[in-house]
């Protein structure tokens, strides 16, 4: 039978790096390819505690239907780890989302009409892009450099194409794992500002510094209801639990909540009732800092090892934060062929070019470090740039 999919789907199709990585999933195969924790970064014993602690004391309110809004207490929460991150909120500043990527997709359902314009660095988070795209929006790419987005160009771009978000991931980016410094931040905001346009910060790898100073997110700088701030708990506390929250003006808020409503009633109220623990006990807090550890001896040994292996000429980020390194190799290079001869030889990792809302910069490529041990990323990154190396 033919299917009449409907138009937000057009353009969904398996692609050739899915097929090639899907032949990656041998247990052979170092990944570089994914965006997970490392499998040894689960508070296992926390959540065993506080799920128990739940069903023994208060089984009724994390086994009924609850608050599209959120679980009260992780709302309670949710206003002092904030304050902790120097934002002043309170609870109707919040709406709980199933991770991260309903917050992208509420913000959608909320604010595009098909054919709006949404502006997105260049490259950036793919998922995103999808998003967007699944509301018929169309996405322009702003200007980036090394040191991210550039807001010259971005002023340019608003004047241009009238959109009606900026999405951008300010610290350690997916995929270059670039942070926005805060004279660019500020600089955002107040073109966001002066064009009465919304920015979208999407901050799920924030808290995970390994280097340098943190720098004031956006929404800190807010003074006008400009900005929609998504945190994610996915990296610091477990993905499968699927927790994140939105953080916006309270007429927004109330807007995304009656979106929310049916999308998915409300996020799992159990898992809700963990991360409220992990803030209330102050557990977030000393997690995050082992977390961190153990990922700064990761993209140490990575960057390393591409300094060492990488042919001259072939640039890779050095972030001070978060899951990703971003590779630019000679022009004449192409990654997707790249990756099928690297998925030969067990090794995987991300072409760029998915990442860019027009396409192109085929040699390009993304590497997760933070999934991997310290023996596979030094092994698996020597086999990759061996490789490399006979293309230049
Ligand atoms: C930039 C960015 N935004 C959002 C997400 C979605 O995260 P989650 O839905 O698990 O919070 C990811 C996941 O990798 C991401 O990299």
């Amino acid at each position: 039978m033919n299917y009449a999919y409907s138009r937000r789907m057009e353009g969904e199709q398996d692609n050739a790096i899915r097929e090639i990585l899907a032949l990656t999933s041998r247990p052979e195969v170092i990944s570089f390819a994914g965006g997970m924790p490392s499998a040894d970064a689960f508070p296992l014993d926390f959540i065993k505690e506080a799920t128990n602690y739940y069903l023994e004391n208060e089984p009724i309110s994390v086994l009924q239907y609850g608050s599209s809004q959120g679980f009260g207490p992780l709302l309670r929460n949710l206003v002092t780890f904030f304050a902790n991150k120097g934002l002043k909120t309170d609870v109707e500043n919040f709406v709980v989302t199933t991770g991260s990527q309903e917050g992208i997709e509420l913000v959608c359902k909320a604010f595009l009409n098909p054919s709006d314009v949404v502006l997105v660095e260049s490259p950036t988070y793919l998922v995103a892009l999808k998003t967007f795209k699944s509301f018929e929006a169309k996405c322009e790419s702003v200007e980036t450099d090394h040191e991210g987005v550039i807001p010259e160009d971005l002023e340019e771009k608003i004047k241009k194409f009238n959109p009606k978000l900026i999405y951008l991931i300010p610290n350690f980016q997916n995929p270059t794992g670039t942070t926005l410094n805060e004279e660019r931040r500020k600089k955002c905001y107040e073109i966001a500002v002066k064009y009465n346009v919304i920015i979208l910060e999407d901050d799920p790898y924030g808290e995970l510094r390994y280097s340098g100073q943190a720098v004031p997110s956006i929404k800190s700088m807010d003074e006008t209801g400009n900005v929609i701030y998504l945190q994610s708990f996915s990296k610091i506390v477990s993905p499968g639990l699927r927790v994140g929250a939105i953080v916006a003006n309270k007429d927004i808020i109330r807007k995304i909540d009656s979106a929310k409503q049916s999308m998915d009633v409300h996020t799992a109220s159990l898992n809700q009732a963990i991360v409220s623990r992990f803030i209330e006990t102050g557990e977030v807090y000393t997690h995050v800092e082992k977390i961190r550890d153990l990922y700064r001896k990761k993209i140490n040994t990575m960057t390393d090892c591409l300094g060492n292996y990488l042919p001259d000429g072939a640039y890779f980020s050095k972030p001070d934060g978060g899951m990703f390194i971003w590779c630019e190799l000679d022009g004449k290079i192409n990654s997707i062929p790249l990756l099928k001869e690297a998925a030969m030889l067990n090794v995987a990792f991300i072409p760029g070019m998915p990442f860019y809302a027009e396409g192109g910069h085929a040699n390009t490529l993304r590497l997760n470090f933070t999934s991997s041990s310290l023996e596979q990323i030094e092994k698996g990154i020597k086999v990759l740039g061996d490789l490399i190396k006979t293309k230049y």
